[in-house]
């Protein structure tokens, strides 16, 4: 029987301790910092180590003989974590800050996809602004603007006229727009398609596709207004067929974690390519080192297999051969945030009708919650996730909303075309609500 600590405080990480609690060899669970929806899993408690106390998570780990770290946010993986959990013989689930580079720095994951000629789209880095500007104007198409650091989700910008190219430069390499994150910029080819979110369990040396789940960054219906971390997701997603994962494993996961191994830093995790599937195929727009939110959300309630299992197996480089069970079901998760997301604050917001949406037989995942005078509030940021199982991801996602519609809190942000506007535009053939096809 094991001890696992999760890291992080987000829905992603409610629903990893969520699938985890489900497992017959986990005994207890520690989340840290974890949130009260988290604390109401069963055999969990919260821990008060934040996710970017690196010594404070080892001592806590020691202190409670914890088995296995499972690390939900890239930040802790960027800065070490694992390394430090791995000098302290304590096994965890997440990449080394070496393989975690492929998500903090994009312009070193820009190289290794160049190196390892796995297809990307093509990209000049620049870390002056004078000359990202005068590169900028010589160039016949209008690039996308990406902050090379870690930035949230927030970091990149697709400009649609050379003005507001400009503007994104400025603000980044002479606005501090992004701090130190956007102190390096790629100024980066467009590529027209559907995106697609793949994700894999990966032992170091084999790995295993999970069913492929698609992300809602916009912040509004139909795919209009910011970039946000993701307002909802779906998964199994209809853009992706059996062959297009093949070609994506062939071509992309493979490669990638053979490369990893060849330079001695195996992969361990999940590894989560962003793609884009163009006429020429599927190109990566980014990897991240971990699972995505929401996509977790809408991916971990079709798993049957023990997801413990799952992770001690990628942990310990034993993943080759575990048959993983997935549900012939489909998910949709639909994200309840707070006013003023992704920019502004807003004041603490009491939550009512979470029983509403569990008697219409949602799964609520929290994020942005606090017990204030033993009450839940919203506090700010994404909030909930609405998440549903469905024979199909309509019906899915129309039980997701039906949650939603429960729910009640001040400023409650949502959208409304979760998983429905894909039903819709599956019927007229695949493509991606954010991003419809033909643009
Ligand atoms: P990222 O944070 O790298 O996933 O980028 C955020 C979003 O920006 C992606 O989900 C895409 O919608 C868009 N994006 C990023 N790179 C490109 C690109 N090269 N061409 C078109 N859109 C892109
Ligand atoms: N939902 C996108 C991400 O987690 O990066």
């Amino acid at each position: 029987m094991s001890c696992v600590l999760v890291v992080g405080g987000g829905g992603r990480e409610h629903a990893l301790v969520w699938s985890l609690s489900r497992s017959p060899r986990v005994e207890r669970l520690i989340a840290a910092p974890g949130n009260p929806g988290i604390a109401s899993c069963d055999r969990t408690e919260n821990a008060p180590v934040a996710a970017s106390d690196t010594a404070g998570l080892v001592e806590l780990c020691r202190r409670e003989s914890v088995d296995l770290v499972v690390v939900g946010p890239e930040g802790p993986l960027a800065a070490g974590l694992v390394d430090a959990l791995a000098a302290a013989g304590i096994a965890a689930f997440g990449p080394d800050a070496s393989c975690a580079r492929l998500e903090a720095s994009k312009a070193h994951c820009k190289q290794f996809l160049i190196d390892n000629r796995i297809p990307t789209a093509a990209a000049h880095i620049f870390r002056d602004a004078g000359d990202a500007l005068t590169h900028l104007q010589a160039r016949p198409d209008v690039p996308v603007v990406k902050a090379s650091g870690l930035a949230a989700g927030k970091g990149v910008i697709v400009p649609e006229t050379r003005q507001e190219a400009v503007a994104a430069v400025e603000s980044m390499l002479i606005g501090g727009r992004f701090g130190a994150a956007g102190s390096e910029i790629l100024l980066e080819e467009r590529l027209e398609g559907q995106e697609l979110s793949v994700l894999a369990f990966c032992d170091g040396e084999h790995f295993a596709v999970l069913p492929p789940a698609q992300d809602h960054k916009r912040l509004l219906e139909t795919g209009r207004g910011p970039n946000t971390g993701g307002m909802g997701a779906v998964a199994p997603s209809p853009a992706a067929s059996p062959k297009l994962i093949a070609r994506v494993s062939e071509r992309i996961i493979g490669p990638t974690l053979a490369a990893l191994r060849r330079a001695g830093t195996p992969y361990r995790g999940v590894l989560y390519a962003g793609l884009m599937l163009t006429g020429d195929g599927p190109r990566v727009i980014e990897f991240n080192c971990r699972f995505g939110d929401p996509e977790a959300q809408a991916v971990l309630p079709l798993l049957r297999s023990d997801l413990y299992e799952i992770m001690a197996a990628c942990a310990t480089g034993s993943l080759a051969g575990a048959a993983i069970d997935w549900s012939p079901e489909a998910c949709a998760a639909v994200v309840m945030a707070s006013a003023g997301y992704p920019d502004g604050r807003a004041d603490p917001a009491p939550i009512l009708g979470l029983d509403g949406a569990a008697g219409a037989g949602c799964t609520v995942f929290h994020a942005g919650t606090e017990t204030i005078g033993g009450v839940l509030h919203a506090t700010g940021g994404r909030v909930l996730a609405v998440t549903a199982v469905g024979p199909d991801i309509e019906a899915a996602a129309r039980r997701a909303h039906q949650g939603v519609a429960a729910i009640d809190f001040e400023g409650a942000q949502h959208r409304a075309d979760i998983g429905l506007a894909l039903a819709e535009a599956g019927r007229a053939g695949p493509q991606t609500p954010d991003h419809p096809a033909g643009r």
